[in-house]
């Protein structure tokens, strides 16, 4: 599953005791395990091999540019859903043309910036959209590849902020209108339509919400096939499962198997996949460390109070989500044999798990049963929390980001180092300056607007 084990008591990053790495970094820090993060990249690619997808790793998971560095490396592309990740991937190294780019609202900056960097493909979601990328292209006289996001209608089973590939939802557009779509655009000489692309939602725990969208999808290329239009290439996006409690998703060879029966048939007629999977590559490659700055009871809850809640880790708190977590060093007899709601060790009491925040909402774990002697100054892990973890986490209350680390068998490296209160200042002192200098009027290109 992942390489953050116990050894002896005490919790290990590959070779490394998070005990000694978070007493370099600080805390609260991110973790990464180098090791997960490829072997995980691996089995996708060798589970998915019959069909030879071009795995594009979606950035909005884990950002990092250090993470994007390894997968990068070891040959993926990337799932981009803002000229901001564009920037990002780049960065990294990553060639555009490796780089697939979804998104409903993009603006006409970052769409101008995508095809002059050479972007793969644009996941189009909506015909004004289309019309934009069109006529942006001609403008500037770069064809740009495209792929239509499709809408199948299938039910994910998942939490409904996260729930993207029902009919009601914004992303996409209906299988009705995708034939519609061709008809009326799939014919446009800077904007080439020649693909088709879906997410159905993340987590997906099961294999059969793929089933149905690949079926729907593989019907509507024979149906386009007989009006004339060829389609080259088929996004499934991403929704892997990642095990946020032990042996919780299916392995990826599972999902392979629902899917290959369906998409070989397709390959072999010369259709390209590609993949966007984020959660179930980096989620488990990654833990926040956070340190017990003291613990309270009031009523009949105890509370252990931590250095960083919802603005480090925001998935509790806004989806009700469960991360497994656990004293860095919680000794032999207290070591859990599993990660699970409830490890069933001797000696642990039902406690609340806060941050700092002036919010009732902070909490990184409610009902929770954890060691009866977590104190002033023990360090908790808080595990699967590679993915939607540092990409989403915030200021608010003036907090410095956390720090991040990338573990590779025995060394460590600060792959982001630690915000300081200047930093909380930084860009208002730069704005203050701005507004003195520029007129009003220059304002509105700062902002994300249509045109
Ligand atoms: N492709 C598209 C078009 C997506 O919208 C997403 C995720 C992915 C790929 C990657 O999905 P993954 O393989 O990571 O499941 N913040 C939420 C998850 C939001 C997912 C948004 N889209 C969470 O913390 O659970």
């Amino acid at each position: 599953m992942d390489l953050f084990e116990y050894r002896n008591g005490e919790l290990f990053a590959e070779n490394l005791p998070v005990r000694a790495i978070a007493e370099a970094a600080g805390t609260p820090c991110y973790i990464y395990s180098r090791g997960t993060l490829e072997s995980h990249y691996d089995r996708l690619v060798e589970a998915f091999a019959p069909i030879a997808p071009l795995v594009c790793y979606s950035v909005k998971s884990c950002p990092n540019l250090s993470v994007l560095k390894v997968l990068h490396e070891r040959g993926a592309g990337m799932d981009v859903v803002s000229g901001g990740e564009l920037f990002r991937a780049r960065a990294a190294g990553v060639d555009a043309k490796k780089c697939v780019y979804a998104g409903v609202g993009k603006t006409d900056r970052e769409i101008t910036y995508a095809l002059k960097e050479g972007i793969g493909l644009f996941n189009c979601e909506s015909e004004e959209e289309f019309e934009n990328i069109a006529r942006i292209a001609r403008e500037n006289g770069i064809v740009a590849r495209v792929a239509l996001r499709i809408n199948p209608d299938v039910d994910p089973k998942t939490h409904r902020y996260t729930t993207t590939g029902k009919k009601e939802s914004k992303f996409g557009v209906d299988l009705e209108r995708a034939r519609r779509f061709f008809e009326k655009y799939g014919r446009d000489e800077f904007a080439l339509l020649e693909g088709l692309h879906l997410h159905i939602g993340s987590p997906v725990y099961t294999v059969d919400p793929y089933r149905e969208a690949l079926t729907k999808t593989a019907s509507l290329v024979d149906d386009l096939a007989r009006a004339g239009f060829t389609i080259r290439s088929i996004d499934l996006g991403g929704g892997f499962g990642a095990d946020y409690e032990s042996s919780q998703t299916p392995p990826l060879k599972e999902y392979a198997q629902a899917i290959i029966p369906l998409a070989k048939p397709l390959f072999d007629r010369g259709i390209r996949f590609i993949l966007e999977p984020g959660r179930t590559i980096v989620a488990n490659a990654g833990i926040l460390v956070v340190e017990v700055l003291y613990t309270k009871t009031s009523g009949e809850k105890r509370f252990a109070i931590c250095n960083a809640g919802m603005n480090a880790l925001l998935r509790p708190s806004h989806y009700g989500s469960f991360h497994f977590m656990w004293p860095v060093v919680p000794g032999l007899d207290m070591t859990p044999a599993r990660r699970t709601l409830d490890p069933k060790l001797p000696g642990t009491a039902v406690q609340d798990v806060v941050g700092p925040l002036c919010e009732t909402g902070d909490f990184l774990a409610l009902d929770r049963a954890l060691p009866a002697s977590l104190s002033r100054g023990d360090l908790l892990a808080v595990f699967t929390a590679g993915a939607y973890g540092m990409s989403m986490a915030n200021r608010y209350n003036s907090s410095p980001l956390p720090s991040e680390v990338l573990v590779s068998g025995s060394s460590a490296h600060i792959v982001r180092s630690r915000e300081n209160f200047q930093d909380l200042i930084e860009h208002e002192l730069q704005t203050s300056a701005l507004n003195v200098i520029a007129p009003l009027k220059n304002a509105p290109e700062l902002t994300r607007t249509a045109r």
